[in-house]
């Protein structure tokens, strides 16, 4: 018997809504484009399907009569039949901080009785607390709780996650963060973009000046020898840039060095206080900027400018009770906005839905501008937007199938994505079903 390999993976079909989110090939949308997002929706009981082939890549979309008159339904290994529902891109999670031991219950306690972000850092805790218990824990641990975390968020529908170091603070733990986030990416079910994040808290044995010393002299070119003899691959680096942590000066040297060495600039800025982070991003071509409850009109502009994605994190204000970012008026003044769930032991949210609730709801943000934002502006975040963050022909088939024909309820029902989410599709493939309660590959 032959047993011939089928000529496609995956035949999507009889879709009521695909939304394509853009169908011109655009990398980024800003402006009033976020609030456009592009939808191919059916009048008629037929619906469009969707062509995945063996490579994982989308290939066709179009009405169910054109693909069944061009393609075979047998010549496919896997044909997902989705009357009644929708189909959105697959869901990227511009900012998290995935890998760590001990979690911080005690202090949400401490939090929720009125202490504050930077009230608890300096008494030791925070990022410290984490530190101490990331140093401790081995690389096993680690990747086995770093597993469970991703396999949450291809749950909620995530599909390329970006994964920060950060709680190692050496170069020895640094690098264990680093080969952590790496053994994920080779796991499969979820994409991730790695981010080194040495700069995220000055060690309680240095000064910052000691700190920016020992991340310039030691951490990056460690990391760069790693990376070229092909042991670790890093694609962006990061710091803490606030006031107390890294300055303006020293965030800027950390982030032109990990420049030099091939990595994209994408770090935390103006999140506590106003400290001028957006215009320096802007001037050293950081690709992104997180956080920026904090960013200054200027900052604004000039991150319009430069077209510097700012990558909000609704979580983040949400818990500590900050002020929001000016979300509204850097959608208005041309910034592209992203969104991140901060998964972090401060911030614990793995569900990019939540998050997109959180940002209609607190934030302002329109349902559309919310999509696009976890979509094609938080893969453009991470540079990969030619491959990822739309339904368009010739991208990776990474897809969320949602249970309903009108794709706005994976927003509107909160705290729900377990129900409303069919089939979550990773490279044409499915890691997760609602039918099975099943998450596999990972
Ligand atoms: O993005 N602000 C700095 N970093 C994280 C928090 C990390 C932590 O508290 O462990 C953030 O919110
Ligand atoms: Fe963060």
């Amino acid at each position: 018997m032959s047993t011939r390999m089928p000529a496609y993976r995956l035949l999507i079909k009889s879709a009521k809504q695909v939304v394509q989110v853009t169908n011109n090939g655009s990398r980024m949308l800003y402006g009033i484009d976020m609030s456009r997002v592009a939808v191919l929706e059916s009048s008629t009981s037929q619906g469009f399907s969707i062509v995945v082939d063996n490579d994982g890549i989308i290939v066709d979309i179009d009405t169910d009569d054109v693909i069944m008159k061009k393609y075979r339904e047998e010549t496919f290994q896997n044909v997902i039949e989705a009357t009644g529902k929708s189909v959105i891109p697959g869901l990227v999670d511009g900012h998290t901080h995935p890998v760590w031991a001990g979690d911080r219950v005690h202090e949400f306690e401490m939090k929720l009785a009125g202490a504050t972000y930077m009230e608890v850092h300096d008494a030791g805790g925070g990022i410290h607390f984490t530190v101490n218990h990331t140093c401790e824990a081995t690389e096993d641990k680690l990747h086995t709780l770093f597993q469970s975390r991703l396999k949450a968020m291809a749950r909620a529908g995530t599909t390329l996650v970006e994964c920060k170091s950060g709680y190692g603070l050496d170069t020895e733990n640094e690098m264990k963060m680093l080969r952590v986030i790496d053994r994920g990416k080779k796991l499969g079910g979820i994409d991730i973009s790695s981010t080194y994040c040495g700069a995220h808290a000055i060690p309680k044995n240095k000064t910052a000046s000691e700190a920016t010393k020992d991340v310039l002299e030691n951490q990056i070119p460690a990391i760069k020898s790693q990376i070229d003899d092909q042991n670790l691959s890093v694609d962006n680096i990061d710091v803490f840039c606030e006031k107390g942590v890294f300055d303006v000066q020293q965030s800027r040297d950390i982030l032109n060095a990990g420049k030099q060495i091939g990595l994209n600039i994408n770090f935390h800025g103006d999140e506590l206080n106003p400290l001028g982070s957006a215009e320096m991003g802007a001037e050293i071509g950081a690709t992104a900027i997180s956080h920026l409850e904090e960013i200054s009109d200027n900052g604004i502009l000039a991150m319009a400018r430069s077209k510097t994605i700012a990558v909000i994190l609704p979580t983040t204000a949400y818990i500590l009770r900050l002020k929001p970012p000016p979300v509204r008026q850097m959608i208005d003044t041309g910034v592209p906005v992203a969104l991140g769930s901060d998964f972090n032991p401060n911030a614990y949210c793995l569900s990019m839905p939540t998050v997109m609730h959180l940002a209609c709801v607190n934030l302002k943000m329109s349902m559309s501008e919310a999509l696009c934002a976890a979509t094609i502006n938080s893969a453009a975040s991470l540079g990969r937007s030619d491959t990822h963050g739309s339904i368009e022909k010739g991208k990776l088939a990474n897809l969320v199938i949602i249970d309903s024909p009108k794709w706005q309820h994976i927003i509107y029902e909160l705290g729900c994505h377990s129900e409303i989410i069919s089939y979550v599709i990773w490279h044409g493939e499915v890691v997760h079903s609602k039918r099975t309660l099943n998450t596999s590959i990972l």
